[in-house]
């Protein structure tokens, strides 16, 4: 066991699996959350949110003591911060959950402590935070270590990634970038890159928002073609045979609690500068609009051809394929915004989901013949094999063959 103690704030998709990575090299970990539920889940040995390999993992190192969790935050050596960085208002950055963690570590910093942000955060994030730790505890300042060092984990391989990634590490000075470099080689066997604070928060958001500004490109093509008449799909895989040339996949907008919120803190910061990071931002939520107006559409065409109003399919919720994450999710978007106007016969079908507390889900293979128009919405494995004589609209490419 190393002579190390770790307090580690927020145990949700980021922090559970990190500190119970870090606690699995023999390093003890104090977990804490808000959440009480979270708190005695965790102490059980068991887990609260859905990662693979997670569980038998915690329950490892909670079985050896190595990982507890309360919400009381105790003395350490070193203190995280995994919390949930929002934005409020108009896309404005909400940072109360990293301060108010700070302000739960404050009371027990002492020197030679290391103090790390590893949340989304605007720049100057983690100056702010230490001007708050010395207003409190001046006798502190050039006494301990100051540094961010942002999260790139993939949702479904967090535990494999989070060892295996490349870390981009910034410190407050250049000790205090040393500090944190020699604290993440005891479980990252990524390369650890070394920077200044500023960058690396800014480094985290531009990550996601170059991911953001392809996937407009994509989405801004998709309603061009639309409107030329071209399929978008063959399009783009005709315009990747170029060496140089390697556009993105349109779908339904831009989902999940990353590259739909990252950029934002950038453009509420820059607001005069970052002119494509919004642009890109507004594309990407205009798809998702124009996607159900298409689909209303068609429904309208139908009824006017029919004398009746069509049963309709919504394919898939999540806010990518292959997973059950409903937050941010545009499709989501699209499937509430059809329920809430109440016109269609609508029929909701997530293979990824076994069941849904506030939607009445329906197996997508027992689908056909019931439906007159089929909506692909998520580009799903499972949806790749189902046939269908109904009507389809396919907004994220999973019937298009575009590899003909
Ligand atoms: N989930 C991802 O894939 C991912 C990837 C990269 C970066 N991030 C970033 O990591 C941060 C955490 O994201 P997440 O997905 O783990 O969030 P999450 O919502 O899953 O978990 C955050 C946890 O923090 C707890 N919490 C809130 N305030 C607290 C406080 N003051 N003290 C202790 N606990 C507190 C909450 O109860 C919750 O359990 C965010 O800034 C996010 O943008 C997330």
């Amino acid at each position: 066991m190393l002579d190390l103690k770790v307090v580690m704030m927020g145990l949700g998709y980021i922090g559970l699996p990190t500190a119970a990575l870090i606690a699995s090299r023999g390093i003890r970990v104090q977990g804490i959350d808000v959440n009480q539920s979270v708190v005695d889940t965790i102490n059980e040995g068991k887990i609260h949110i859905a990662e693979p390999a997670l569980d038998g993992l915690v329950k490892h190192v909670v079985e050896k003591g190595l990982l507890k969790a309360s919400i009381i935050v105790e003395t350490a050596d070193v203190y995280l911060i995994a919390v949930p960085t929002p934005f409020k208002g108009d896309h404005e950055p909400d940072l109360k959950y990293v301060e108010s963690a700070t302000r739960m570590i404050i009371p027990n910093l002492k020197e030679g402590n290391l103090f790390i942000i590893e949340s989304t955060s605007p720049v100057g994030t983690t100056d702010k935070m230490a001007k708050i730790i010395f207003e409190e505890r001046p006798e502190l300042k050039g006494k301990i270590n100051i540094a961010y060092c942002p999260e790139r984990v993939l949702p479904g391989k967090v535990i494999y990634e989070l060892e295996h990634n490349d870390r981009v590490i910034g410190g407050l000075d250049g000790e205090s970038t040393k500090a944190a470099k020699d604290f993440y080689r005891h479980f990252v066997k990524g390369e650890l890159h070394s920077t200044n604070a500023k960058t690396a928060e800014m480094c985290k958001l531009v990550e996601n928002s170059s991911r953001d500004v392809s996937i407009a490109f994509a989405n801004e093509l998709s309603i061009i073609c639309d409107k030329a008449d071209i399929n978008v799909w063959k399009l783009i895989s005709l315009a990747n045979k170029h060496p140089r040339v390697n556009i993105l996949q349109p779908g339904t907008g831009v989902g999940g609690h990353c590259i739909a919120v990252d950029p934002w803190f950038i453009v509420s910061e820059f607001k005069k500068e970052a002119i494509i990071i919004r642009n890109a931002r507004e594309i990407n939520n205009y798809k998702t609009d124009w996607v159900i107006e298409k689909i209303k559409s068609t429904a309208l065409q139908f009824e006017l051809d029919n004398n009746r109003k069509p049963t309709i399919a919504l394919m898939g919720l999540a806010f990518k394929p292959d997973i059950d994450d409903l937050r941010e999710s545009p499709a989501l978007l699209v499937a509430d915004t059809l329920l809430t106007e109440n016109k269609y016969d609508l029929l909701l079908a997530e293979p990824n989901l076994e069941e849904s507390k506030k939607y009445n889900l329906t197996d997508y293979e027992l689908l056909d013949g019931k439906v007159d128009i089929v909506v692909y919405l998520v580009a799903h494995k499972e949806f790749r094999g189902f046939r269908t004589e109904s009507l389809v609209l396919d907004f994220c490419g999973v019937k298009s063959n575009y590899f003909e």
